[in-house]
């Protein structure tokens, strides 16, 4: 088609959109030689009058719990007891007309990306009102979560989607998995009792955090939880299963733990072991532990645990018994790409210059050219450069986490550059495949 005739055809298709599209309706428009058919859908797009903010009273909170209720199919839940445990001051609740229609939670926290702590906002809980969904009140709680979290200098936010596209249009992408495996507990062929194990007490939270940082630090990926994170694996509240932990110990040195719930079956020796979390410091640990549960056999058909791509855990039985039966791949959106880069580590014997020109077409601060300098385990970013490599936000996201190389993201259309500068790229953000075990 010729230039003269897209412009105006793009000039007739802005006037039609202007007088003839009527909300909630569907439109089809084709241009005068069918080279191209455009569908408009057009809804109730009234967002100058959605607000966003913190719920100004317990009235708003109570509307957002029960909307989140509804939209996300909890059980119920006590109103006073959730809001202690999630902290009222990270709601953000969306009013149109100034009454609440949806709301999300942000937890901030970190997540680990070559061997550092990167400060990153979880958000979780995004819900609206069914009579209030398709007219972009997500979109506007999104917008304003991400203004937030460059304002508090948190240059990562991660979610898991019950969907994409509202998350994908706010610059979030695939960046990790959630992987959850089945073994039949008699398939644990070990009877390992070299270390003691014992019930986790009240004064062995330092352990436990010391041994999932230890494991956490040396993974991409895995989160570096919060306390609200740490509270809802070790006092879930009443109205979930309750958690049991055990500590395995060499004399009075603790070198791995447990955290499971028991899920009863039909008939009952169909019971499963609900692993939430697990860590062995040691191959000595991991022994006693599948010791531990192969221990429950009589009564617990199957074990399900998460873990990561290729679980290490698996390598120390006779037969491969374990499948995975679950995944979700979460996602991660780059708030500040100065921010995120030089936050992480990096491979320690790598020396590198990798030039960036990144696209975003909601954050402007992260539309420009970067240049990522690499040395010692560190990275340095500075404004500029040639650009060699370019990048949408939502690849490097992927990119960032090592969840896809940059050699696999020229491939779904999201990076561009040389082979070799590709391979530079690839060098730069190779490590462990992300993956962490919590869901939220
Ligand atoms: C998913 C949800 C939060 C989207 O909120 P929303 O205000 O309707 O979203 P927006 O109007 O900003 O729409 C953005 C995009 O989200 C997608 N979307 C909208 N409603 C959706 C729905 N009910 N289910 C799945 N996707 C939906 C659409 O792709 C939309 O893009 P479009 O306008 O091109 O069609 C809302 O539908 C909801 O509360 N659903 C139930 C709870 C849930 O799934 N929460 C997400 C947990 S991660």
């Amino acid at each position: 088609m010729g230039r003269q005739h897209a412009c105006l055809c793009e000039w007739l298709f802005s006037c039609l959109r202007c007088t003839i599209v009527v909300p909630g309706k569907v439109q089809f428009l084709a241009t005068h030689d069918g080279y191209a058919l455009r569908m408009l859908v057009m809804k109730r797009t009234d967002t100058n009058n959605i607000e966003i903010g913190p719920p100004a009273h317990d009235a708003e909170l109570k509307d957002f719990l029960r909307i989140v209720s509804q939209a996300l199919f909890f059980p119920n839940a006590n109103l006073n007891e959730w809001v202690r445990r999630e902290g009222k001051e990270n709601v953000r609740v969306a009013r149109r007309s100034g009454r609440v229609v949806g709301g999300l939670i942000v937890q901030k926290m970190g997540q680990w990306f070559g061997g550092a702590s990167v400060p990153m906002a979880a958000v979780r809980v995004v819900g609206v009102a069914p009579e209030h969904r398709g007219s972009g009140v997500a979109s506007r709680l999104m917008r304003a979560a991400l203004d937030e979290m460059h304002g508090d200098r948190v240059p990562l936010s991660m979610l898991f989607p019950a969907t994409q596209p509202v998350y994908r249009r706010a610059g979030y992408e695939q960046a990790g998995v959630r992987l959850r495996y089945r073994m039949p507990a008699a398939a644990i062929d070990l009877h390992d009792r070299s270390l003691s194990i014992r019930p986790i007490g009240p004064g062995d939270d330092g352990d436990v955090h010391r041994l999932y940082a230890g494991r956490a630090s040396q993974t991409a990926g895995n989160l570096d939880r919060n306390d609200w994170a740490w509270q809802r694996l070790l006092d879930p509240p009443p109205w979930q299963t309750p958690i049991h932990g055990y500590l395995v110990q060499r004399e009075s040195a603790a070198e791995g733990y447990i955290l499971f719930s028991q899920k009863p079956g039909h008939p009952l020796h169909k019971n499963v072991i609900e692993v939430a979390d697990l860590v062995a410091g040691t191959a000595d640990a991991a022994r006693q532990l599948l010791t531990f549960l192969a221990d429950h056999r009589s009564m617990a058909e199957w074990i399900h645990w998460c873990g990561p791509p290729v679980d290490p855990l698996c390598f120390t039985l006779a037969e491969q018994q374990a499948t995975i039966t679950e995944r979700i791949d979460w996602m991660l959106r780059i708030v500040d790409v100065c921010g995120a880069l030089e936050s992480r580590g990096y491979p320690a014997a790598l020396q590198a210059e990798l030039h960036l020109e990144i696209a975003d077409d909601l954050l402007a601060h992260n539309h420009r050219r970067f240049v990522l300098e690499v040395a010692g385990g560190a990275g340095r970013v500075r404004e500029g450069g040639r650009g060699d490599l370019h990048v949408d936000i939502r690849g490097l996201a992927a990119m960032y986490t090592g969840h896809l190389s940059a050699i696999d993201l020229k491939r779904t259309g999201y990076v561009e550059g040389s082979d070799a500068v590709l391979a530079i790229a690839a060098y730069i953000f190779a490590g462990p495949a992300p993956w962490t075990p919590d869901l939220f």
